[in-house]
């Protein structure tokens, strides 16, 4: 079965080949960071206006890449939430156009379980069940998976997601938009303990999480110390040890209440060295296993889409169908 896949639900258009045989065949992404920038996020319509501009050139590429002509396709998968609803509706239209005029059908696909699945395209994939820790710029949550299709919410943040307290600590430093991977790279020189952040939520028993605080706690550090780059670098670094802190705290707390084995970590954050570090460690001590999509698929991309396609359709795809809607906001746990 031979699948596109279709990312469009935020600021990186995706597309993918994806074979149940041969496995991933191409992937070509197109990310439009440096057009949003300039305006220190992502502007919704400059998003879906440019997702229009790459879609069709990066379909091209991928069928290019792989050797394959359209009418070899068997379905075409797209990211039908959640998301922005503008760029989601450029990926879904694309998507069922092209099913339409090829007869075959369309699916849409989940993000998050595509976040989730996306270890499993790895070289080491884990077994289900598994712990899923999600965390990217829009979510952070603490899954039970059982199996394809089936996910249990376990505990979620109560505001900010992880990547949005990385996203926005940068702005507070002065670093570019994504903030993650600068932030990440200025702690990497901070000194360890000159700064000392609070760990919001580490004690409460439960697997919920809470990132809004520590933003403020960053902006009242930041304020109060001269704003030189080795002050900038060590208050990354205090920001980043909390955050790392906490998140390994909570997914080795899901591990002991769920007596599961074995964490997967996907979406944006899941790049994140220290925070890669930081769990290996406390998982070899306890006697867990971690895994991780491959790097370059750690971010948003097609590859996840068609591969959590070719996972849900193995017993056979759905019939053809022009009808199309999407889900800027979709429960994963929902979508089982
Ligand atoms: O999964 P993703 O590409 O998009 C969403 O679905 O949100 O995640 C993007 C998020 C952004 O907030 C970005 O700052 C963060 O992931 N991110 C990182 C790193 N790379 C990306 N955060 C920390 N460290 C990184 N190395
Ligand atoms: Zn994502």
């Amino acid at each position: 079965m031979l699948i596109l896949g279709v990312e469009s639900s935020c600021d990186e258009t995706g597309l993918a080949l994806y074979d149940s045989d041969a496995g991933l065949l191409a992937h070509a992404l197109h990310s439009q960071v440096a057009m949003h920038q300039e305006y220190g996020g992502v502007v919704p319509e400059l998003a879906s206006r440019d997702h229009i501009r790459r879609v069709i050139p990066l379909a091209r590429e991928v069928l290019a890449q792989a050797g394959r002509e359209l009418n070899a396709l068997d379905a075409v998968a797209f990211t039908e939430g959640p998301g922005l609803a503008g760029a989601l509706l450029v990926g879904a239209a694309f998507a069922k156009s092209l099913a339409f005029a090829l007869g075959v059908p369309a699916v849409g696909i989940h993000h998050l379980e595509g976040h989730l699945l996306s270890p499993l395209l790895s070289k080491r994939p884990p077994a289900f069940p598994f712990v899923a820790l999600l965390v990217s710029g829009g979510h952070t949550q603490l899954m039970r998976v059982t199996g394809v299709g089936n996910y249990e919410l376990l505990g979620e943040t109560q505001d900010d997601a992880a990547g949005e307290a990385f996203d926005k600590t940068a702005k507070l430093l002065g670093l570019d938009y994504p903030g993650g991977p600068a932030v990440s790279k200025l702690a990497e020189s901070g000194r360890p303990g000159r700064f000392k952040l609070p760990r919001p939520m580490i004690g409460s028993n439960d697997l919920e999480f809470s990132f809004s605080g520590l933003k403020t706690a960053v902006m009242l550090l930041a304020r109060s110390q001269p704003g030189d780059a080795a002050t900038h670098a060590d208050i990354a670094r205090a920001f980043q040890d909390a955050v790392v802190d906490v998140l390994v705290a909570k997914c080795m707390s899901a591990l002991q209440r769920t007596s599961l084995e074995r964490l997967v970590v996907a979406g944006g954050v899941g790049a994140n060295r220290q925070l890669r570090a930081g769990l290996d460690a406390a998982a070899a001590r306890q006697g867990f296993e971690v895994f991780y999509p491959e790097l370059e698929l750690c971010t948003d991309n097609g590859a996840m889409i068609a591969f959590a396609a070719a996972l849900r359709w193995k017993g056979g795809l759905p019939k053809p169908d022009t009808t199309f809607s999407v889900r800027p906001r979709w429960e994963l746990s929902l979508a089982g």
